[in-house]
């Protein structure tokens, strides 16, 4: 498999607080890797320097080999190319859900009209809401706009999609059904980054998982073994922590 994502050396600061130090990683196509971390430990950051909604000091991003922290990039060709999906949905309320979806192929990509909507159409099927294409977003639930959110994000035909917690603004009763959209890409071979407090899914759907503490990867691995055999304290306690909650 070819790496699709390599991460060297990146860090952020929000004047002195040092929020990410010395992050590298690295993410192959048709990986999905799960971030996982305390409030406050910077896991929202990382996936915004990613994509340069927040933009990092210094450090590497090389996307299929070409660094993408540099002044000469283009930001808007690079959030295309990393669908970003977040906790709170994001949709635009006064479009038709078949017109949130057709946005970023019309606006961002500038396809036609009749390629994006059979893309929109299509990935409005995938994530099971064709029957909702012609509804606004307040008359769905939010796990139908979370899933409507995906299929934005996949429209743009992305080389990976970051997912910010995306279940952690549904009541509980809605996660399922967005975790098993998510469950399926992975299966599908999309390449993901997910920010999660959902261990199960982690644990069972993720190839890799990535534990970060105060800004800095404390430790990261397949996810098997991070989660059956954690070798640092702090991971223990937040992987102890955590069972004591489910
Ligand atoms: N725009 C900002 N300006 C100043 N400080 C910020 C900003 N965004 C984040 N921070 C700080 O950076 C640190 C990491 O925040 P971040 O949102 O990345 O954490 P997180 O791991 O996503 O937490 P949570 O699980 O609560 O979402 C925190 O100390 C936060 O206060
Ligand atoms: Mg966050």
């Amino acid at each position: 498999m070819s790496t699709i994502l390599e991460v060297k050396n990146l860090t952020k600061k929000f004047d002195d607080n040092e929020v990410l130090k010395d992050v590298s990683f690295e993410l192959k196509k048709g990986e999905t890797l799960a971030v996982i971390g305390s409030s406050g430990s910077g896991k929202s950051t990382l996936l915004r320097c990613l994509n340069h909604l927040s933009p990092p000091d210094s450090g590497q991003i090389l996307l299929e080999g070409v660094n993408i922290n540099t002044p000469e990039t283009d930001i808007n060709s690079v959030r295309a190319d990393m669908g970003f999906v977040f906790q709170d949905f994001n949709l635009f309320t006064h479009l038709t859900i078949l017109e949130n979806v057709m946005f970023g192929p019309l606006r961002v990509r500038r396809w036609s009209k009749d390629k994006a909507r059979q893309i929109a159409t299509a990935e409005i099927k995938t994530v099971g809401m064709l029957d909702k294409i012609d509804s606004y977003p307040a008359q769905l639930s939010g796990g139908q706009q979370q899933r409507i959110s995906i299929a934005r994000a996949l429209a743009l035909k992305p080389k990976l999609i970051l997912f910010d917690e995306p279940t952690s603004a549904l009541d509980p009763e809605l996660t399922g059904e967005v975790l098993s959209v998510m469950t399926d890409l992975a299966h599908s071979g999309m390449t993901a980054i997910v920010v999660t407090h959902e261990m199960g899914f982690a644990r069972s759907v993720a190839d890799k998982v990535i534990f970060i503490d105060q800004g800095l990867i404390v430790e990261q691995g397949p996810s098997k073994t991070l989660f059956s055999s954690p070798q640092h304290e702090r991971t223990k306690l937040f992987l102890k922590n955590f069972s004591g909650l489910e």
